[in-house]
């Protein structure tokens, strides 16, 4: 809490209804947030914590693959605690809803969602833009009662990067209006993103898997996953599997190793 601009003592007041007993930790820098939690629950500390890095040299995205972000130029953080909802299927689709709705309340600014959780921007008939992502995992704790230890790392642009994320071109908030200040954005997302937690341990994901479908950039697009798969998306299924109207019918695709990349773009 070293920084002042971060705001993180009223951060951390704020997110304690919650999540009561719930510490926020600020780091200049740090290989990436995720790793370093799941090393902390390693070691057995496995408390509730909202850690944030000014700068990841050695951030991590889905599939293996790097995320990087110049310093300064991304909000970087990671939510760390123990849960034991009902099920897990549809947390990470939640999770990017839940986000696409605390930056943009009203659908201003057109953020939607690339299943399962890539944060976008497509303006159609433009190219799309990655404004985030999101890596979620699950540590198993020493008294499974307790459920496991989930990490959800965000990494959301703030400024444009000159580097390219997963092929897609990135793109920061400072898009929508003056340069965005990461203590402020964090303000905005990790309340919601509390709530989100709070409600997925008692409810599951079905209540924001309702409300997907507003935020559904693949729905009704020609898809293509990196298994070969060709179709239409038709959405997503109660556990949150994207469905895929194919010539051998609908198809859900569930496996985490899949991609899907847009075969070409449809008029609005
Ligand atoms: C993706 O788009 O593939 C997911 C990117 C997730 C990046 C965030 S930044 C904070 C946290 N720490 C990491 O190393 N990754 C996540």
């Amino acid at each position: 809490m070293s920084r002042p601009e971060w705001h993180l003592e009223d951060l951390w007041l704020s997110l304690q209804d919650c999540w009561p007993g719930l510490s926020v930790e600020w780091l200049p820098q740090i290989d990436s947030t995720n790793t370093e939690l799941a090393r902390r629950v390693r070691r057995g500390q496995s408390d509730r914590l909202l850690l944030v890095a000014e700068h990841q040299t050695a951030g991590r995205g889905r599939l293996g693959r790097d995320w990087q972000t110049p310093a300064g130029s991304a909000l970087t953080f990671s939510l760390g605690m123990a849960l034991n909802p009902p099920s897990w299927s549809g947390l990470s689709l939640a999770v990017g809803l839940t986000l696409a709705e605390a930056l943009d309340p009203q659908h201003h600014m057109g953020l939607g969602l690339k299943w399962p959780n890539d944060l976008w921007h497509w303006p159609q008939p433009e190219a799309p833009s990655k404004v985030g992502g999101i890596l979620i995992e699950t540590l198993s704790l020493p008294d499974p009662a307790m459920g496991r230890y989930v990490i959800i790392g965000v990494g959301i642009n703030l400024h444009t990067p000159d580097i390219q994320t997963g092929g897609i071109a990135p793109r920061g908030l400072e898009h929508w209006g003056p340069p965005p200040e990461p203590g402020l954005v964090l303000a905005q997302v990790a309340p919601a993103l509390g709530q989100l937690l709070v409600g997925f341990e008692r409810l599951g994901a079905a209540p924001w898997l309702a409300r997907y479908a507003s935020r559904d950039l693949l729905l009704g697009q020609a898809l293509r996953t990196s298994q070969g798969l060709q179709g239409l998306g038709r959405g997503v299924d109660e556990h949150g599997a994207l469905l895929l109207d194919t010539e051998q019918g609908l198809k859900r695709v569930e496996s985490s190793d899949i991609s899907v990349r847009p075969l070409k773009m449809t008029s609005p």
